[in-house]
């Protein structure tokens, strides 16, 4: 609304669709118009010649002035810089503790938690403070192109309802979650086993029936076993099954947690058998992190149909480990990336799926090159992975007929780019071979040039949010450089 109101009407984009409708396919289709209406994909025709013809074929009941063309790139003869990619989804963005980010020392897991952590949500609890960094949040993060984001708040209520609102405002798709902690917090950052259900039940409410906006749901979060009593476990899932809410909470992230976990609930075989047993372990449960499981961990979690947020940046960072995500993939489990501000330092994506290629480069050192994630593999965990982790991957993760038109605009060549190619790297092929017959061919005296594969693994690699130049969410713009 803030760009532009055009529910109801035919937009049609123009360009070259870049996504990737499997792990390791990267699919390029240039000169294509996608057509969108109520923010849904309607058609998607490759080699067009007119996009507004293109909406008439869809539907002859349109005429010209029913349809607005959004925006045309590389209709011209030379190769073009811009693409649109899918919106990114982040699985797992504690938006609360964005103040910390890169606040946090040599500390691991459990210290960074005391010292740094608990504070900040704490202070969350001041609504204005609260609206100055969801605000930031919410729009720094559309603008490195996050269209979708399962957010963690804090253990409090009026605050989360807060957050929900601006997400709405905002126009970002989002999965909102007030914190549960009934022990072990620090007693200035807890809350009674009571509370924490009640005011659990009162934001899905809220959302559901007051916020009532389909981009914005709730997410049950326990934050992690050490903080939830078996009591507040058992009433959580027992909400989740009788109104279907997705679920979040951390899962083997450190080895001092493990142990913890262990020492707390000895009737468990695992700390994966901890939610197994209270009921928390369902297909639309997010678990963040996996670092450490089992081969038995890990069955269980592929039978229950549960997704994984893998958050290198945060993994490195609090030294938490190597997410083994090679080894989960071959299981057939879904995996999404997570920014896990603020023990990860960054709210992009983009940053992040980097991260993910460094750590399984790391794992490929120790063990097979088999661990090895390519560029195309990191953006599928940025996009459609995500999507499934969110069990949304019916409506979001690529571009196809009857999926909401969540995207984003890369332009390799925007102002301040970080992204650098040269013209002759960027030439046609046809236009290579024209320069061939006029100069003789000397194939070492012609520069290599870089196909389209290479373009995108340059945007992996140097790009960043001055690349993403426009950000839509359901067909609605949201963003603009
Ligand atoms: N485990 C429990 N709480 C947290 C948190 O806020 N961040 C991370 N990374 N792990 C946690
Ligand atoms: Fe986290």
């Amino acid at each position: 609304d803030k760009f532009n109101d055009k529910h109801g009407k035919f937009l049609v984009f123009f360009g070259t669709f870049v996504d990737t409708p499997k792990l390791g396919e990267l699919r390029i289709r240039e000169k294509t118009s996608v057509g969108v209406l109520n923010g849904i994909i309607r058609f998607v025709n490759r080699n067009s010649l007119d996009p507004v013809k293109d909406c008439l074929d869809h539907d002859s009941s349109l005429s010209p002035e029913d349809v607005t063309v959004v925006d045309i790139i590389g209709k011209d003869k030379t190769r073009n810089n811009s693409f649109y990619f899918p919106g990114f989804v982040d699985t797992h963005n504690h938006v609360s503790q964005y103040p910390n980010v890169g606040v946090f020392g040599n500390s691991t897991l459990l210290d960074w938690l005391e010292k740094y952590t608990f504070p900040i949500e704490a202070a969350l609890a001041n609504e204005n403070i609260a609206r100055e960094v969801y605000n930031k949040v919410i729009s720094k993060t559309l603008s490195h192109g996050t269209t979708t984001v399962a957010y963690y708040n804090t253990i409090d209520l009026k605050s989360t309802k807060l957050l929900a609102q601006l997400s709405s405002l905002l126009g970002q798709r989002v999965l909102v979650g007030k914190v549960c902690m009934d022990t072990n917090g620090p007693e200035y950052y807890i809350e009674d086993t009571k509370t924490s259900f009640e005011s659990t039940v009162k934001v899905v409410k809220y959302i559901r029936e007051t916020i009532c906006d389909p981009l914005v749901n709730p997410i049950v979060t326990p934050r992690f076993a050490p903080s939830c009593s078996r009591e507040l476990m058992q009433q959580l899932s027992k909400l989740v099954k009788d109104e279907n809410i997705h679920v979040q909470t951390h899962l083997s992230e450190n080895k001092e947690e493990i142990q913890w976990v262990q020492d707390l609930f000895p009737e468990c075989e695992s700390y994966t058998d901890v939610y197994d047993k209270y009921g928390l372990l369902t297909e639309k449960t997010v678990l963040a992190h996996c670092i450490h499981l089992t081969d038995a961990e890990a069955r269980v979690i592929k039978q229950r149909r549960c997704g994984i947020s893998h958050c290198p940046i945060s993994n490195s960072s609090l030294t938490s480990g190597e997410c083994r995500v090679r080894w989960l993939l071959d299981q057939g489990i879904k995996v999404g990336l997570g920014t896990d501000v603020s023990a990860g330092h960054s709210c992009s994506i983009l940053t992040t799926g980097r991260q993910a290629f460094a750590v399984s480069r790391h794992l490929a050192m120790r063990e097979t090159d088999h661990a090895k994630l390519s560029v195309s593999e990191c953006l599928f965990l940025a996009t459609m992975g995500g999507a499934q982790v969110l069990r949304m991957d019916e409506t979001l993760g690529t571009f196809d007929v009857g999926k909401q038109f969540d995207a984003q605009m890369i332009d390799t060549n925007a102002p301040g780019s970080n992204v650098d190619m040269f013209h002759w790297q960027l030439k046609e092929k046809d236009q290579m071979q024209e320069q061939e017959q006029e100069q003789g061919q000397d194939p070492y005296k012609n520069p290599p040039l870089l196909t389209n594969e290479d373009i995108i693994a340059k945007w992996f690699f140097n790009g960043d949010d001055r690349n993403t130049t426009k950000v839509w969410v359901a067909g609605q713009q949201v963003y603009q450089i």
